[in-house]
């Protein structure tokens, strides 16, 4: 324990999922006689401290250090010419603009005298469990910023938020709010991100870190599809099984922003939060702006233990628990679910859903969905958002029919709602054309016929609140698919004067999470799915509240295998709703099996979105049996470590995926062919994370391995060894899938 120990905080963290239930220590030290600050958790540590101008200064951020190492007093670095000067090449934790600082700044803002500068100094700290919240001030005016750390005990992982308060008399403006900056030092660095478009989302980029600044971000006023808010920096190359690897998550559903940013001594650092475009937050005296939460951490075991750590913390920390369960445990891994889109898009009726709901509980489906089209005047993408009436036509004598059914048929059913929107040609929007954001006197741009609602709006948010509790008390509702199917293009909200509507950018996501708050306290039974046209809303904040995601619209089982490689990075299989659908895929015409289809599904939460009516006796036959083998190995698939043996990008003709359950007690192997070329074989899987003591039984979910694989080896023999999937493995869109059990 470190000899000049102020104060000191510890807490225990419970590993669950694991039979023995290991302890792991966090802490969090502040060292008077040197001003530093210390969190350690995991394999982490991470430190700051206060400089002799009184500036929060980051000491270090990497591998856990011994706990009596202890670290210097924080000096500024020094000026190196008159263009490089020490407040610029200092590494702040979190630095106003001012002082002359030409790297991206944490905080501007904007002063009613005409100052724009701002030059925090710390203050004074508290501690808080396994964490700091330390207070800044601005040299001479009476801002205040409260930065928040809190380290978790199991991954390292660290929470970075800041609350920034105007103590003075006359109102400020807030141009730009970060959550935090991360810094790391000079080197060679190699930045992964994930962007993507409407049906093709989760495409995982990888570059060099150079010169200047690489922007990730999200203007659309939700989390889009076409960045994700998650990092990772690797030190040199990124490689799958090796190397320190830096990488982090915004928890923030509305427009962001995050610059990775190499300055002009090669130090690197990310700077994340609300997006500063069009922003502006007036903060009256006494009020308050609580940046969105950037959580990082760090690793020595490349890009898979950086997705491994993030998807065990996303398990145990972010997402809600089903009511019910034990504090500490983790969410329930998810139903199989059927969904009735791709089946009958808007065309929905009692009687068509009815047989799907058949089908489905034949196949083993614990969960039935209706999508799309059951509400107001709703046949097409033209009318009905906003009109959460039960259209009658379709359903005359309500849901209850049809939910008694499915209840009947042993599954519990499920809505897809699209509550933030509105269809010019709606009843609601007739009653309040005032409650979409718009700019006054500018025609309303739609998209997919529809406009926005302006969730900011105090009365938009009752509406919201009150239709959906309404439909959840009034029918025994299990699930919401929560859909959003546009982004925003006129941010208008003229019911405030002009120099505060750009507060929508947060009220509207808070709002938006106070209502997911309120309907999860009110009904704790109902689970909810966030869905933005696919995986246009995936974000670390909206899984504090909801349950599960839709990765993306297109559901072509090949094209599925590379994006769902691209959210393994980022998110846990736990969360990835994939179903599996008809064949050819409309997307693309592709032709392939159902067993294809139901492995390539099967890395994730399974479900089924086929017309499923017409399914002959074998492919029936197939997804029963594959959904009966996939309930049995589904807590090692959804919250096990998962190993991406191959990766599918890259025109690769294989790709394999391996998760292990964190006991080590259980394994599930998938793996792919793309196409056979020139007859070159699969490769030897080289299997990970077993224990090289133990043996292990193969047994074969679908396919069969090369006729000398052992029907029971050790863990060292798969790992070293390999499993052999022979030269009957050969085609165009082959799959297979094993399990190997401890014995
Ligand atoms: C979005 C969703 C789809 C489906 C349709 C319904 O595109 O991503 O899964 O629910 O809306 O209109």
């Amino acid at each position: 324990m470190h000899p000049i120990l102020k104060t000191f905080s510890i807490a225990l963290a419970l590993t669950v999922g694991v039979a023995s239930v290991q302890a792991q220590a966090a802490a969090a030290y502040y060292e008077a006689a040197t001003k530093t600050f210390r969190l350690d958790g995991g394999n982490t540590t991470y430190a700051f401290g206060v400089n002799s101008r009184g500036e929060l200064q980051q000491l270090y951020w990497g591998g856990r250090l011994a706990g009596t190492d202890s670290f210097p007093k924080a000096e500024p670095l020094g000026e190196r010419t008159s263009f490089d000067s020490s407040f610029n090449n200092t590494p702040q934790e979190y630095s106003g603009w001012g002082n002359g600082i030409y790297v991206e700044p944490a905080l501007k803002v904007s002063f009613p005298d005409g100052n724009r500068e701002l030059v925090l100094h710390y203050v004074s700290h508290k501690m808080v469990a396994n964490g700091f919240d330390v207070e800044l001030k601005d040299v001479a005016k009476p801002i205040v910023v409260v930065l928040h750390y809190t380290m978790d005990a199991a991954t390292g992982i660290l929470a970075r938020s800041a609350t920034i308060e105007n103590r003075g008399t006359l109102a400020v403006t807030v141009e730009q709010a970060a959550a935090a900056a991360w810094m790391l030092p000079a080197s060679h660095y190699t930045l992964s991100y994930l962007t993507g478009r409407w049906g093709s989302e989760w495409t995982l980029n990888q570059e060099p870190v150079r010169a200047g600044s690489r922007v990730l971000e999200s203007r659309r006023g939700s989390t889009g599809h076409q960045a994700n808010p998650w990092f990772a920096l690797a030190a040199g190359e990124a490689t799958e099984d090796a190397g320190e690897v830096w990488f982090g998550a915004l928890a923030w559903s509305g427009s962001w922003r995050m610059v990775v940013e190499q300055d002009q001594a090669n130090a690197v650092r990310v700077t994340g939060g609300f997006n500063p475009f069009d922003f502006g937050f007036v903060l009256h005296p006494g009020q308050r702006l609580e940046t969105p939460v950037f959580y990082s951490g760090y690793t020595q075991g490349g890009m898979g233990a950086a997705s491994r750590l993030l998807h065990r913390f996303e398990l145990d920390r972010i997402l809600p628990r089903t009511a019910g369960l034990p504090e500490g445990s983790r969410p329930k891994p998810r139903p199989v679910i059927y969904n009735s889109w791709e089946a009958t898009g808007f065309n929905v009726s009692e009687a068509g859903q009815v047989a799907l709901a058949e089908r489905a509980a034949a196949l083993g489906v614990d969960r039935f969905v209706m999508d799309d089209g059951w509400f107001g005047q709703r046949k097409d993408d033209h009318a009905g958002l906003g009109d959460w009436y039960v259209n009658k036509q379709k359903f005359p004598n309500g849901l209850k029919p049809l939910i008694d059914k499915v209840h009947a048929l042993g599954m519990d059913f499920g809505l897809w709602v699209e509550p933030e929107m509105v269809n010019p040609n709606s009843d609601l929007y007739r009653q309040h054309p005032d409650w979409v954001l718009a700019f006054p006197g500018r025609p309303r741009m739609e998209q997919r016929n529809q406009l926005v609602l302006n969730l900011a709006r105090p009365d938009v948010r009752a509406y919201l609140f009150g239709f959906l509790d309404k439909v959840l008390t009034e029918n025994d509702i299990a699930f919401l698919k929560w859909d959003y199917n546009r982004n925003w293009s006129q941010p208008g909200w003229d019911q405030l004067p002009a120099g505060e509507q750009k507060r929508v950018y947060v009220d509207y996501v808070r709002n938006l999470y106070s209502i997911l708050t309120e309907l999860r306290r009110k009904h704790p039974k109902v689970e909810i799915e966030s869905c933005s046209g696919g995986g246009g809303r995936v974000d670390l904040g909206i899984l504090r509240l909801t349950d599960e995601v839709w990765a993306s619209d297109n559901t072509d089982p090949y094209d599925r295998l590379i994006q769902q490689y691209g959210f393994s990075f980022a998110y846990t299989p736990q969360v990835m709703m994939a179903w599996v659908t008809d064949s050819p895929h409309w997307e693309n015409q592709r032709a392939t099996t159902v067993a294809y289809r139901m492995l390539s599904s099967m890395q994730g939460s399974l479900g089924i979105g086929a017309n499923i009516s017409k399914w002959g006796p074998e492919d029936v036959a197939t997804a029963k049996r594959l959904i009966a083998a996939y309930k049995q190995v589904q807590p090692a698939i959804a919250q096990g470590d998962l190993y991406r043996l191959i990766a599918p990008t890259g025109g690769s003709a294989f790709s394999a995926t391996e998760n292990v359950k964190a006991d080590k007690s259980q394994a599930v192997v998938f793996a792919f062919i793309h196409s056979t070329i020139e007859g070159y074989p699969y490769p030897v899987l080289k299997l990970k994370g077993l224990d090289p003591a133990a043996e292990y039984a193969l047994t074969a979910i679908e396919g069969k391995a090369d006729k000398a694989v052992p029907a029971v080896a050790s863990g060292a023999w798969w790992m070293n060894h390999g499993l052999d999937l022979g030269a009957d493995f050969h085609g165009d869109f082959q799959a297979a899938a094993f399990r190997l059990d401890r014995k």
